[in-house]
């Protein structure tokens, strides 16, 4: 199930136009007597009423202290107060006026959340991460995670593929030693996970193992977390390092943990350029 919030306004053109250019929100679903518009995982609808209804706040949340500063430069002309903490419920925000008066609300939160992302949202905005907090994922949040992989899809549901937790610094070390430079994202986290699949188990190991990885990355996503494909991983020195079967497929190493870092995207190909109709 789903669900949209919908507020009366009186004056429907004036509040299209502040959320959709002010405050760049995408349209959603245009009613004609009705505008909705998604932000991240909410929808929001105003309707042309009698009267506008403005009892209630409306909380956008975002990643981090710094996406809150900088929303806050961006939408200044409607803040009404600056950002700052507040600790009882463990935000950083600020606060702003919409043109009918409803109360806005910037914020991010300071503590891990349970997944709130749209499945849209989540694909659009997952980035390779090389910096992290020193702060190790707790097992039981590494575990939520890999519960979201039990779903990743293999060849004839042979679920071939594994995870391995490495926490050993000194064989991290070793396996970067291995990939040269472009394997130091592995040491930027307090550990790493090798994806791998069982060969004597699917005769697909490398599509099972490749998917199951990128599941992977998408499953801490929604938890909050950062990883970083490392490839060139399915080699005897690291296959010894880590105990796994000549014959299994190591697609990747990726670290994991809270990232302390977060940019924007990089530059995309275009649909037309990839995609091909005969
Ligand atoms: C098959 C594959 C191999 C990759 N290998 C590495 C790697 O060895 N080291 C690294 O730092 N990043 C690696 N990456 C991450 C890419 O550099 C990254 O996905 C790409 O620059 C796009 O950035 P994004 O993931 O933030 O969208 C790899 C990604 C893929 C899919």
């Amino acid at each position: 199930m789903n669900g949209i919030v919908f507020f009366k306004t009186t004056d429907l053109p004036l509040i299209k136009q502040f959320y959709s250019k002010v405050l760049e929100l995408p349209e959603w679903l245009d009613q004609g007597t009705c505008a909705i518009f998604k932000i991240g995982n909410q929808l929001i609808g105003f309707c042309q009423g009698e009267f506008a209804e403005t009892a209630g706040t409306i909380t956008f949340f975002l990643a981090s202290r710094y996406e809150v500063d900088a929303a806050y430069s961006k939408f200044k002309e409607i803040a009404i107060s600056q950002p700052q903490p507040n600790p009882g419920y463990s935000v950083y925000h600020f606060w702003g006026r919409d043109p009918e008066g409803r109360s806005l609300e910037f914020q991010c939160f300071e503590h891990a959340l349970k997944p709130h992302l749209a499945l849209d949202e989540g694909l659009a905005s997952r980035r390779s991460i090389r910096k992290y907090l020193a702060e190790p994922v707790e097992e039981a949040l590494l575990n939520q995670v890999f519960e979201l992989c039990r779903y990743a899809p293999t060849a004839n549901n042979a679920q071939s593929y594994y995870y391995i937790v490495i926490k050993q610094q000194d064989i991290l070390s070793k396996i970067v030693a291995l990939r040269g430079p472009a394997g130091d994202p592995i040491l930027a986290a307090p550990y790493a996970i090798a994806v791998a699949s069982r060969g004597n188990v699917s005769r697909r190991k490398v599509q099972d193992a490749c998917i199951a990885a990128y599941h992977l990355l998408l499953a801490a996503k929604a938890y909050g977390l950062g990883t970083c494909w490392v490839t060139d991983m399915d080699k005897d020195e690291v296959k010894e390092l880590l105990g796994v079967p000549k014959d299994d497929y190591i697609a990747c190493l990726t670290p994991i943990g809270f990232p302390a870092e977060s940019f924007s995207l990089p530059k995309r190909h275009e649909i037309a350029s990839f995609v091909r109709q005969l």
